[in-house]
Protein backbone atom coordinates (compact mmCIF):
# COMPACT_ATOMS: atom_id res chain seq x y z
CA UNK A 1 0.00 0.00 0.00
CA UNK A 2 1.21 3.59 -0.50
CA UNK A 3 1.94 5.75 2.62
CA UNK A 4 -1.68 7.86 1.25
CA UNK A 5 -4.64 6.38 1.69
CA UNK A 6 -8.14 7.40 1.66
CA UNK A 7 -10.59 5.34 3.77
CA UNK A 8 -13.55 5.65 3.09
CA UNK A 9 -15.37 8.71 4.11
CA UNK A 10 -18.49 7.93 4.89
CA UNK A 11 -20.41 4.81 5.13
CA UNK A 12 -24.22 4.95 4.16
CA UNK A 13 -26.41 1.79 2.31
CA UNK A 14 -27.03 3.13 -0.99
CA UNK A 15 -28.05 0.19 -3.40
CA UNK A 16 -31.27 1.88 -4.72
CA UNK A 17 -32.08 5.64 -4.89
CA UNK A 18 -35.52 6.21 -5.71
CA UNK A 19 -35.68 9.86 -7.76
CA UNK A 20 -39.03 11.30 -6.83
CA UNK A 21 -40.17 14.96 -8.62
CA UNK A 22 -40.16 17.91 -5.83
CA UNK A 23 -43.58 18.97 -7.77
CA UNK A 24 -45.16 15.78 -7.04
CA UNK A 25 -45.74 15.57 -3.46
CA UNK A 26 -48.45 12.57 -3.39
CA UNK A 27 -45.46 10.55 -4.15
CA UNK A 28 -43.42 11.64 -1.15
CA UNK A 29 -45.13 9.28 1.15
CA UNK A 30 -45.03 6.22 -0.94
CA UNK A 31 -41.46 6.26 -1.72
CA UNK A 32 -41.34 6.86 1.85
CA UNK A 33 -43.16 3.73 2.69
CA UNK A 34 -41.21 2.20 -0.07
CA UNK A 35 -38.09 -0.13 0.59
CA UNK A 36 -35.34 2.37 -1.40
CA UNK A 37 -32.01 2.38 0.52
CA UNK A 38 -31.87 6.38 -0.46
CA UNK A 39 -34.64 8.55 -1.43
CA UNK A 40 -33.75 12.08 -3.48
CA UNK A 41 -36.31 14.94 -3.70
CA UNK A 42 -35.40 16.49 -6.96
CA UNK A 43 -35.83 20.11 -7.70
CA UNK A 44 -33.83 19.84 -10.93
CA UNK A 45 -34.73 18.45 -14.15
CA UNK A 46 -37.78 16.50 -12.89
CA UNK A 47 -39.27 19.99 -12.09
CA UNK A 48 -40.49 22.17 -14.95
CA UNK A 49 -39.46 25.70 -14.66
CA UNK A 50 -42.76 27.09 -13.43
CA UNK A 51 -42.81 24.48 -10.91
CA UNK A 52 -39.56 25.59 -9.28
CA UNK A 53 -40.92 27.93 -6.28
CA UNK A 54 -43.55 25.43 -5.32
CA UNK A 55 -41.69 22.76 -5.61
CA UNK A 56 -39.25 23.97 -3.36
CA UNK A 57 -41.58 24.22 -0.81
CA UNK A 58 -43.37 21.14 -1.20
CA UNK A 59 -39.74 19.63 -0.46
CA UNK A 60 -39.25 21.19 2.79
CA UNK A 61 -42.42 19.97 4.00
CA UNK A 62 -41.68 16.49 3.08
CA UNK A 63 -38.21 16.99 5.03
CA UNK A 64 -40.12 18.47 8.33
CA UNK A 65 -43.23 16.53 7.79
CA UNK A 66 -41.88 12.54 7.40
CA UNK A 67 -39.33 11.38 9.47
CA UNK A 68 -36.92 9.48 6.74
CA UNK A 69 -34.63 8.23 8.90
CA UNK A 70 -36.99 6.45 11.54
CA UNK A 71 -37.95 4.79 8.37
CA UNK A 72 -33.95 3.62 7.65
CA UNK A 73 -33.73 5.64 4.69
CA UNK A 74 -31.17 8.58 3.54
CA UNK A 75 -32.92 11.77 2.00
CA UNK A 76 -31.24 13.86 -0.11
CA UNK A 77 -32.38 16.83 -2.43
CA UNK A 78 -31.31 17.77 -5.64
CA UNK A 79 -30.76 21.63 -6.05
CA UNK A 80 -30.64 22.66 -9.27
CA UNK A 81 -27.19 23.74 -11.29
CA UNK A 82 -24.99 26.42 -10.51
CA UNK A 83 -25.70 27.86 -13.52
CA UNK A 84 -29.30 28.54 -13.23
CA UNK A 85 -30.87 31.52 -10.45
CA UNK A 86 -32.63 28.93 -9.00
CA UNK A 87 -29.53 27.18 -7.20
CA UNK A 88 -28.88 29.61 -4.41
CA UNK A 89 -32.66 30.17 -2.79
CA UNK A 90 -32.75 26.03 -3.27
CA UNK A 91 -29.86 26.01 -0.55
CA UNK A 92 -30.56 28.29 1.27
CA UNK A 93 -34.27 27.65 1.52
CA UNK A 94 -34.43 24.36 1.99
CA UNK A 95 -31.21 24.47 4.67
CA UNK A 96 -32.37 27.08 6.72
CA UNK A 97 -35.84 25.83 6.95
CA UNK A 98 -35.18 21.84 6.80
CA UNK A 99 -31.57 21.17 7.18
CA UNK A 100 -31.37 19.21 10.68
CA UNK A 101 -33.80 16.63 8.79
CA UNK A 102 -31.21 16.74 5.66
CA UNK A 103 -28.70 13.67 5.05
CA UNK A 104 -27.06 15.33 2.05
CA UNK A 105 -27.33 17.75 -0.99
CA UNK A 106 -27.42 16.43 -4.55
CA UNK A 107 -25.17 19.01 -6.99
CA UNK A 108 -26.33 18.27 -10.75
CA UNK A 109 -24.25 18.60 -14.04
CA UNK A 110 -20.92 19.35 -11.85
CA UNK A 111 -17.84 20.66 -13.76
CA UNK A 112 -14.93 21.52 -11.30
CA UNK A 113 -14.32 21.11 -7.71
CA UNK A 114 -15.22 24.84 -7.13
CA UNK A 115 -18.65 23.80 -7.86
CA UNK A 116 -18.40 21.98 -4.79
CA UNK A 117 -16.46 24.65 -2.84
CA UNK A 118 -19.28 26.84 -3.18
CA UNK A 119 -22.34 24.84 -1.97
CA UNK A 120 -19.74 23.45 0.90
CA UNK A 121 -19.68 27.08 1.87
CA UNK A 122 -22.40 28.10 1.78
CA UNK A 123 -23.81 24.75 4.04
CA UNK A 124 -20.83 25.80 6.65
CA UNK A 125 -22.47 29.30 7.29
CA UNK A 126 -25.91 27.90 6.91
CA UNK A 127 -25.19 24.90 9.27
CA UNK A 128 -23.76 27.50 12.20
CA UNK A 129 -26.69 29.92 11.61
CA UNK A 130 -29.12 27.71 12.28
CA UNK A 131 -27.26 25.14 15.37
CA UNK A 132 -27.46 22.29 12.59
CA UNK A 133 -26.17 19.37 14.75
CA UNK A 134 -24.97 17.32 11.65
CA UNK A 135 -22.94 17.94 8.67
CA UNK A 136 -25.04 17.93 5.65
CA UNK A 137 -23.22 15.87 2.94
CA UNK A 138 -22.46 16.48 -0.42
CA UNK A 139 -23.13 14.40 -3.76
CA UNK A 140 -21.96 15.07 -7.20
CA UNK A 141 -23.51 13.98 -10.54
CA UNK A 142 -20.92 13.60 -12.96
CA UNK A 143 -22.90 14.01 -16.34
CA UNK A 144 -20.76 16.44 -18.62
CA UNK A 145 -18.17 16.29 -20.11
CA UNK A 146 -16.26 18.90 -18.30
CA UNK A 147 -16.93 16.60 -14.95
CA UNK A 148 -15.88 13.75 -16.26
CA UNK A 149 -12.82 15.28 -17.65
CA UNK A 150 -11.98 16.88 -13.76
CA UNK A 151 -13.19 13.93 -12.44
CA UNK A 152 -10.48 13.17 -10.08
CA UNK A 153 -10.15 16.73 -9.36
CA UNK A 154 -13.56 16.78 -8.28
CA UNK A 155 -13.28 13.78 -5.99
CA UNK A 156 -10.78 16.08 -3.59
CA UNK A 157 -13.43 18.95 -3.77
CA UNK A 158 -13.89 18.79 0.34
CA UNK A 159 -14.89 16.99 3.32
CA UNK A 160 -18.41 17.19 3.03
CA UNK A 161 -17.83 14.52 -0.65
CA UNK A 162 -19.26 11.61 0.21
CA UNK A 163 -20.18 9.75 -3.65
CA UNK A 164 -20.53 10.51 -6.87
CA UNK A 165 -23.14 9.50 -9.31
CA UNK A 166 -22.64 9.08 -13.22
CA UNK A 167 -25.80 10.73 -15.12
CA UNK A 168 -26.19 9.04 -17.98
CA UNK A 169 -28.50 11.28 -19.69
CA UNK A 170 -26.87 14.48 -19.27
CA UNK A 171 -23.65 12.74 -20.20
CA UNK A 172 -24.89 11.58 -23.48
CA UNK A 173 -26.04 14.81 -24.24
CA UNK A 174 -22.73 16.33 -23.26
CA UNK A 175 -20.64 14.19 -25.59
CA UNK A 176 -22.68 13.83 -28.13
CA UNK A 177 -23.05 10.08 -27.77
CA UNK A 178 -25.76 8.40 -29.87
CA UNK A 179 -28.25 7.06 -27.64
CA UNK A 180 -31.78 5.49 -27.58
CA UNK A 181 -32.69 5.59 -24.20
CA UNK A 182 -31.03 6.50 -20.64
CA UNK A 183 -28.97 4.26 -19.49
CA UNK A 184 -29.65 1.65 -22.79
CA UNK A 185 -27.34 0.36 -25.12
CA UNK A 186 -26.65 1.73 -28.39
CA UNK A 187 -26.35 -1.80 -30.55
CA UNK A 188 -23.70 0.57 -33.12
CA UNK A 189 -21.44 -0.37 -30.05
CA UNK A 190 -19.84 -3.72 -29.97
CA UNK A 191 -20.51 -3.66 -25.83
CA UNK A 192 -21.05 -1.08 -23.18
CA UNK A 193 -20.37 2.37 -24.72
CA UNK A 194 -20.84 3.81 -21.27
CA UNK A 195 -18.26 1.75 -19.68
CA UNK A 196 -15.22 3.93 -19.83
CA UNK A 197 -17.03 6.57 -18.08
CA UNK A 198 -18.54 4.54 -15.89
CA UNK A 199 -14.68 3.31 -15.27
CA UNK A 200 -13.47 6.39 -14.78
CA UNK A 201 -16.39 7.75 -12.45
CA UNK A 202 -15.28 4.82 -10.47
CA UNK A 203 -11.64 5.12 -9.97
CA UNK A 204 -12.06 8.35 -8.93
CA UNK A 205 -14.32 7.75 -6.69
CA UNK A 206 -12.55 4.41 -4.87
CA UNK A 207 -9.09 6.60 -5.05
CA UNK A 208 -10.77 9.14 -2.38
CA UNK A 209 -13.13 7.15 -0.72
CA UNK A 210 -16.20 7.46 -2.07
CA UNK A 211 -19.40 5.80 -3.08
CA UNK A 212 -19.83 5.12 -6.30
CA UNK A 213 -23.60 5.17 -7.98
CA UNK A 214 -24.52 4.25 -11.59
CA UNK A 215 -27.69 6.83 -12.61
CA UNK A 216 -30.96 5.99 -14.45
CA UNK A 217 -32.43 3.65 -16.45
CA UNK A 218 -34.97 5.38 -18.20
CA UNK A 219 -37.29 2.75 -19.94
CA UNK A 220 -38.87 1.15 -16.10
CA UNK A 221 -41.03 -1.23 -18.14
CA UNK A 222 -37.51 -2.86 -19.27
CA UNK A 223 -36.75 -4.73 -16.01
CA UNK A 224 -34.44 -7.22 -17.79
CA UNK A 225 -32.99 -3.86 -19.54
CA UNK A 226 -32.32 -2.27 -15.88
CA UNK A 227 -31.15 -6.06 -14.23
CA UNK A 228 -28.17 -5.95 -16.71
CA UNK A 229 -27.27 -2.20 -16.75
CA UNK A 230 -27.30 -2.60 -12.60
CA UNK A 231 -25.35 -5.64 -12.83
CA UNK A 232 -22.73 -4.00 -15.07
CA UNK A 233 -22.76 -0.84 -12.87
CA UNK A 234 -21.78 -4.01 -9.76
CA UNK A 235 -19.49 -5.69 -11.62
CA UNK A 236 -17.07 -1.95 -11.90
CA UNK A 237 -17.57 -1.51 -8.58
CA UNK A 238 -20.36 0.56 -8.12
CA UNK A 239 -22.38 -0.13 -4.67
CA UNK A 240 -25.94 1.31 -5.96
CA UNK A 241 -28.18 2.46 -9.08
CA UNK A 242 -31.20 5.01 -9.45
CA UNK A 243 -34.62 3.92 -9.47
CA UNK A 244 -36.96 6.27 -11.48
CA UNK A 245 -39.71 4.11 -10.79
CA UNK A 246 -40.31 1.89 -7.79
CA UNK A 247 -40.86 -0.99 -9.91
CA UNK A 248 -36.86 -0.93 -10.33
CA UNK A 249 -36.25 -0.58 -6.32
CA UNK A 250 -36.28 -3.97 -5.28
CA UNK A 251 -33.78 -5.67 -8.09
CA UNK A 252 -31.58 -2.35 -7.30
CA UNK A 253 -31.66 -3.87 -3.68
CA UNK A 254 -30.99 -7.75 -4.49
CA UNK A 255 -28.21 -7.02 -7.37
CA UNK A 256 -26.20 -4.86 -4.80
CA UNK A 257 -26.84 -7.50 -1.97
CA UNK A 258 -24.57 -10.28 -1.65
CA UNK A 259 -25.71 -13.39 -2.02
CA UNK A 260 -26.20 -15.91 1.13
CA UNK A 261 -23.37 -17.94 -0.97
CA UNK A 262 -20.82 -15.10 -1.47
CA UNK A 263 -20.93 -14.13 2.33
CA UNK A 264 -20.26 -17.54 3.11
CA UNK A 265 -17.92 -18.02 0.64
CA UNK A 266 -16.17 -14.54 1.61
CA UNK A 267 -16.36 -15.75 5.42
CA UNK A 268 -14.51 -19.06 4.51
CA UNK A 269 -11.82 -17.41 2.79
CA UNK A 270 -11.40 -15.37 5.55
CA UNK A 271 -10.79 -18.26 8.01
CA UNK A 272 -8.45 -19.77 5.43
CA UNK A 273 -6.21 -16.78 5.13
CA UNK A 274 -6.29 -16.63 8.67
CA UNK A 275 -5.63 -20.22 8.87
CA UNK A 276 -2.64 -19.98 6.35
CA UNK A 277 -1.32 -17.07 8.52
CA UNK A 278 -1.38 -18.56 11.76
CA UNK A 279 0.75 -21.69 9.97
CA UNK A 280 3.23 -18.41 8.57
CA UNK A 281 1.84 -18.52 4.84
CA UNK A 282 0.33 -16.12 2.83
CA UNK A 283 -1.07 -17.89 -0.30
CA UNK A 284 -3.52 -20.75 0.50
CA UNK A 285 -6.23 -23.17 -1.49
CA UNK A 286 -9.82 -23.07 -1.14
CA UNK A 287 -12.10 -25.23 -3.25
CA UNK A 288 -8.82 -25.80 -5.37
CA UNK A 289 -8.48 -22.04 -6.15
CA UNK A 290 -5.34 -20.00 -4.56
CA UNK A 291 -6.54 -17.16 -1.90
CA UNK A 292 -3.85 -14.65 -0.98
CA UNK A 293 -4.39 -11.34 1.17
CA UNK A 294 -6.20 -9.56 -2.01
CA UNK A 295 -8.69 -11.88 -1.41
CA UNK A 296 -9.08 -11.69 1.74
CA UNK A 297 -9.52 -7.86 0.93
CA UNK A 298 -12.10 -8.49 -1.59
CA UNK A 299 -13.69 -11.39 1.28
CA UNK A 300 -13.61 -8.34 3.81
CA UNK A 301 -15.57 -5.90 1.47
CA UNK A 302 -18.46 -8.71 0.98
CA UNK A 303 -18.76 -9.53 4.72
CA UNK A 304 -18.46 -5.48 5.85
CA UNK A 305 -21.54 -4.26 2.79
CA UNK A 306 -23.44 -7.60 4.92
CA UNK A 307 -22.89 -6.37 8.28
CA UNK A 308 -23.78 -2.86 7.24
CA UNK A 309 -27.81 -4.34 5.18
CA UNK A 310 -28.32 -6.64 8.44
CA UNK A 311 -28.07 -3.84 10.91
CA UNK A 312 -29.77 -0.77 9.05
CA UNK A 313 -32.89 -2.44 6.99
CA UNK A 314 -34.82 -5.46 8.31
CA UNK A 315 -35.48 -5.33 4.07
CA UNK A 316 -33.33 -6.41 1.40
N1 LIG B 1 -41.75 7.76 -6.35
C1 LIG B 1 -42.77 7.24 -5.63
N2 LIG B 1 -43.86 6.67 -6.19
C2 LIG B 1 -43.90 6.62 -7.53
C3 LIG B 1 -42.86 7.14 -8.32
C4 LIG B 1 -41.75 7.74 -7.68
N3 LIG B 1 -40.74 8.25 -8.39
N4 LIG B 1 -43.17 6.94 -9.61
C5 LIG B 1 -44.36 6.32 -9.65
N5 LIG B 1 -44.81 6.14 -8.38
C6 LIG B 1 -46.06 5.47 -7.97
C7 LIG B 1 -47.29 6.06 -8.68
O1 LIG B 1 -47.79 7.13 -7.93
C8 LIG B 1 -48.20 4.88 -8.71
O2 LIG B 1 -48.76 4.72 -7.43
P1 LIG B 1 -50.25 4.10 -7.25
O3 LIG B 1 -50.12 2.65 -7.64
O4 LIG B 1 -50.53 4.31 -5.79
O5 LIG B 1 -51.15 4.89 -8.17
C9 LIG B 1 -47.26 3.71 -8.92
O6 LIG B 1 -45.99 4.13 -8.41
C10 LIG B 1 -47.12 3.31 -10.37
O7 LIG B 1 -46.75 4.44 -11.12
P2 LIG B 1 -47.08 4.62 -12.67
O8 LIG B 1 -48.52 4.95 -12.85
O9 LIG B 1 -46.55 3.43 -13.40
O10 LIG B 1 -46.16 5.83 -13.05
P3 LIG B 1 -46.55 7.37 -13.29
O11 LIG B 1 -47.15 7.48 -14.68
O12 LIG B 1 -47.30 7.93 -12.15
O13 LIG B 1 -45.11 8.05 -13.31
C11 LIG B 1 -42.93 8.60 -14.04
C12 LIG B 1 -44.10 7.64 -14.20
C13 LIG B 1 -41.72 8.12 -14.85
C14 LIG B 1 -43.35 10.00 -14.52
C15 LIG B 1 -42.55 8.64 -12.52
O14 LIG B 1 -42.20 7.34 -12.15
C16 LIG B 1 -41.46 9.61 -12.16
O15 LIG B 1 -41.70 10.80 -12.09
N6 LIG B 1 -40.23 9.12 -11.87
C17 LIG B 1 -39.13 9.92 -11.44
C18 LIG B 1 -38.62 10.82 -12.54
C19 LIG B 1 -37.44 11.64 -12.09
O16 LIG B 1 -37.30 11.98 -10.92
N7 LIG B 1 -36.54 11.99 -13.03
C20 LIG B 1 -35.38 12.74 -12.72
C21 LIG B 1 -34.24 11.85 -12.41
S1 LIG B 1 -33.74 10.88 -13.78
MG1 LIG C 1 -29.00 15.10 -15.34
Amino acid sequence: MSHTRHDPVRVRLQRSELAVPGSRPELFAKAAAGKADYVFLDLEDAVAPADKARAREHVIAALRGIDWRARGITVSVRINGIDTHYMYRDVVDVVEQAGHRLDTILIPKVGVPADVYLVDALLTQIEAARGIPHRIGIEVLIETALGMANVEAIAQAGPRLEAMHFGVADYAASVRARTTSIGGLNPDYPGDQWHFALSRMVVACRAHGLRAIDGPFGDFNDLDGFTAAARRAAALGCEGKWAIHPTQIARANEIFTPTPEEVLRAQRILEAIAAAESNGRGAAQLDGRMIDAASARMAKNIVLLADAIGATHGHS
